[in-house]
């Protein structure tokens, strides 16, 4: 019997991509997707801990699906809620004790043990003849990795998401990822090419390598006993063909080595488009958040970069409020904003993460000035990226068209810069790379017209 599983992913891509790898590991039990929790057999919520508000969200969301529990029970029906990610490897048990109508508490690091944890349930139902027992706890860091134990993805995107590096040991002292993803492992290069090139024949056109600490990736070689650096890594994938883009995300400033600096100025399909975080300009506050790097590290990296790959454009984020952030650091910020000139950027206020070394530190910022300099760094970031998206005008741009659009007719792509590109177009040009030639700018997405086929189709914004 066909039963039906709703996934909600909050956060970063690494969720996104574990959501994908769970919908597979239940395809086997007879799970496939719904959008409507309502219908659900099976609900998961797969967290994220990074800050305040993305927790409190989950506790909410959770509220919302025991409603829908408690309908398809009043109708005979039964419906498993489960908590994954980063909250639930924080929270383990308290999940239970504030919701304890939740089955299933798992890890980032135990999603592949789910189907026994789903056996387990049904049988504690079966000797509580249909009560629901206590829920399963597992967040354990195990031995073993979960990849070994997933079944090959089945992702069709034309644009997929491929998961080589995970956890991280730099321990920023505002970030709860060490605590929640734990220490850093790489994948073995083998297994992360046979991924890649499953994807590909999949249909995969563009893949995106992710860790959260993607660049100090340093993966048993194949056949020798030797490491590779991602610089490395992204060499070999180059080689696959029919693969057109590749691109990586999240990196740290520490982690750019002379290798992965020239990878981007020797492999064409590597986009050239980074996300490289600094969250702050303050050599002072660098150092409270235990960043390793000066702000002039990090602008000698941008200078480095741009001489391997002139037109590679830059996204970053940042935090404002770090405790003890005075005026003169938040200038310090917004003069490194000015220097660099991002593409397109993500701000945050800082967010106190219980258990961090800066959630106990003193000189916490006041709220309202936190509003007052992420208003004003949003600004500046967002005059930058608009700046930036209309230096593309009269430019022709490949657009890799990903999906169909929510306006009838449309479909929606991406330069290789990350900016959307919306165009009425016929469907079959979804999976295909077009060039574009750019007629406008806009502060979120660009506007233009096909130039490499018969079909003169105008874009809507
Ligand atoms: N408060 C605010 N922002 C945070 N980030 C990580 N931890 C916090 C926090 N405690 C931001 C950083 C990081 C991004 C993923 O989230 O900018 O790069
Ligand atoms: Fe968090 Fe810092 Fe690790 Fe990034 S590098 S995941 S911000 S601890």
């Amino acid at each position: 019997m066909i039963k039906n599983l709703y996934i909600k992913t909050y956060g970063c891509q690494m969720n996104v991509y574990d959501s994908g790898r769970i919908k597979d590991l239940l395809k086997p039990l007879n799970y496939q997707l719904t959008d409507d929790p309502s219908q659900a057999d099976l609900s998961i919520l797969n967290t994220c801990h990074i800050r305040e508000k993305a927790e409190q969200k989950v506790y909410s969301d959770l509220g919302r699906l025991r409603q829908h529990q408690t309908t398809r029970r009043q109708q005979g029906g039964e419906m498993l809620i489960a908590v994954g990610g980063c909250v639930a490897q924080a929270e383990g048990d308290e999940i239970l004790r504030q919701a304890p109508y939740v089955s299933m508490v798992f890890g980032p690091q135990t999603y592949h043990r789910l189907p026994e944890m789903i056996a387990q349930v049904a049988r504690q139902q079966d000797s509580k003849k249909g009560k629901a027992g206590r829920g399963i706890v597992d967040t354990d860091f195990p031995i073993e990795s979960k990849f070994d134990s997933l079944p090959a993805s089945q992702s069709t995107s034309t644009s997929a998401f491929l998961s080589i590096q995970e956890g991280c040991d730099k321990f920023c002292t505002f970030c709860v990822v060490p605590y929640t993803r734990g220490a850093e492992y790489s994948r073995p290069a083998k297994d992360i090419l046979i991924e890649a090139k499953r994807l590909v024949e999949l249909g995969s056109k563009e893949i995106t390598l992710l860790g959260q600490n993607v660049n100090a990736y340093h993966g048993q070689a194949p056949n020798v006993n030797q490491e590779w650096g991602l610089g490395r890594l992204l060499l070999e994938l180059a080689s696959i063909e029919g693969l057109q883009r590749l691109r990586y995300t999240t990196s740290h400033p520490r982690d750019m080595d002379q290798d992965l600096i020239d990878a981007h100025g020797q492999i064409p399909q590597l986009m050239p488009f980074l996300h490289l975080p600094v969250q702050t300009g303050s050599d002072t506050l660098l150092k409270a958040m235990n960043r390793k790097h000066a702000a002039k590290d990090y602008l000698g990296i941008i200078d480095r970069l741009r001489k391997a790959r002139p037109d590679i454009a830059f996204s970053s984020d940042f935090i404002v409020g770090f405790p003890g952030e005075t005026q003169k650091d938040h200038q310090d910020t917004l003069e490194l904003v000015r220097q660099v000139n991002f593409a397109q950027a993500y701000s945050f206020k800082y967010s106190i993460r219980p258990g961090t070394p800066a959630g106990s530190m003193d000189q916490q910022v006041p709220e309202a000035i936190k509003t007052e300099r992420l208003y004003e760094l949003q600004d500046l970031l967002n005059e930058q990226q608009w700046a930036f998206n209309r230096t593309k005008v009269g430019t022709v741009q490949p657009v890799l068209f990903e999906r169909v659009g929510k306006i009838p007719g449309q479909i929606l792509g991406k330069t290789p810069y990350m900016q959307s590109v919306p165009l009425v177009a016929p469907q079959r040009l979804v999976g295909s790379l077009v060039d574009i030639l750019v007629k406008e700018g806009y502060a979120n997405s660009l506007m233009g017209v096909i130039i490499d086929s018969n079909e003169p189709v105008a874009s809507a914004a």
